[in-house]
C-alpha cells in the first residue's frame, strides 16, 4: 500500500512512556490530521518517522517500504517539513529550492523545472526571485512545503506548519496542502493542536499522552462539535 503505516510504535525518554503502542494508517491520497494537545507525542511521532530515533517497539511502513528494513527507499518516498524552519534567509527562494534540488541528485533544467512546478504548486512562482528574508512567516512556510516536494514523494509530513502565523497565512495554507491530497494523491499527515484546520471529510487521529484516542473520519468523531469533542476526550473543561 502506497500510504503510511504505524503499527504498535512505543517510544519511552527516560522514565516516561511517550508514545504507547500507536497504531493507525493513512491511505493513499488522503489528508490526515493527527490532532493533539501539547505534549501528546506529534513531534516524537515524527522523529520516529523521519528515523531521528528508533522507537523502542512497533513498526512504520512507507508507501509499501519497511523503515527499519528498507530506510533508504521509504525516506525517500517522503517529504518533511519539520516544525522548526530550516531555510537560508540570505537566498532567493529559487536558490534555496535549487540547493535543496541538488542534495537529491538534481542538477540543471531538470532542477529548474522541478523548483518551478513546486513553487507553483504552492501559488509562489511569483516569489521565485525574491530573498527568503523578505517573505512573510505564511510564503516563508508554503517555500519549505514546495522544498519537500522537490523529489516527488508518495508522502508529506507536517509537524505543526501553521504555527506562529497569523490566521489568513494559517488558513492558506490549510487549503494548499488539502488539495495536494485530493487533486494531487499526496498521503498527507498534518500534525497540530488546532482543531479549525481538521476537516470533516479528514482522516483524523485524536493523539493524548501518548496514546490514540480516536481514529477516523474527522466528521464522524466530532459529531456537531469537534472542538468540543476534543476538549472533551483531552480532559480540558468544554
Ligand atoms: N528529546 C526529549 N527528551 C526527553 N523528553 C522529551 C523529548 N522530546 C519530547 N519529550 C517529552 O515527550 C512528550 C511528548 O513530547 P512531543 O513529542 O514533543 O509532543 P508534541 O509534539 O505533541 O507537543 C512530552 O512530555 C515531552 O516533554
Ligand atoms: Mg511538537
Amino acid at each position: 500500500m502506497a500510504g503510511l503505516a504505524i503499527e504498535g510504535v512505543t517510544h519511552d525518554w527516560g522514565a516516561k512512556r511517550a508514545l504507547d503502542a500507536v497504531s493507525f494508517t493513512v491511505e493513499p491520497g488522503r489528508f490526515c490530521a493527527l490532532l493533539g494537545p501539547n505534549g501528546a507525542g506529534k513531534s516524537t511521532l515524527f522523529g520516529i518517522l523521519t528515523r531521528l530515533f528508533s522507537p523502542r517497539a512497533g513498526r512504520v511502513t512507507v508507501a509499501g517500504f519497511d523503515l527499519a528494513r528498507a530506510p533508504r527507499a521509504a525516506l525517500s518516498r517522503m517529504g518533511v517539513v519539520f516544525q522548526a524552519s530550516t531555510l537560508d534567509l540570505d537566498l532567493t527562494v529559487r536558490r534555496n529550492l535549487l540547493y535543496f534540488a541538488a542534495l537529491h541528485g538534481f542538477s540543471g533544467r531538470e532542477a529548474e523545472m522541478r523548483a518551478a512546478a513546486a513553487l507553483d504548486r504552492l501559488g509562489m512562482a511569483e516569489r521565485a526571485g525574491e530573498r527568503a528574508a523578505a517573505l512573510n512567516g505564511g510564503h516563508r512556510r508554503r517555500m519549505e512545503i514546495a522544498r519537500a516536494l522537490l523529489h516527488r514523494p508518495d508522502v508529506l509530513l507536517l509537524d505543526e506548519p501553521t504555527v506562529g502565523l497569523d490566521a489568513a497565512s494559517r488558513a492558506a495554507i490549510t487549503a494548499h496542502v488539502h488539495r495536494l491530497a485530493i487533486e494531487d494523491g499526496l498521503t498527507v499527515l498534518w500534525a497540530t493542536h488546532l482543531v479549525d484546520e481538521v476537516r470533516p471529510d479528514d482522516r483524523l487521529v485524536v493523539l493524548h499522552r501518548g496514546r490514540v484516542l480516536a481514529d477516523g473520519e474527522a466528521g464522524a468523531i466530532g459529531g456537531a462539535d469537534l472542538t468540543r469533542r476534543f476538549l472533551a476526550m483531552t480532559g480540558a473543561a468544554p
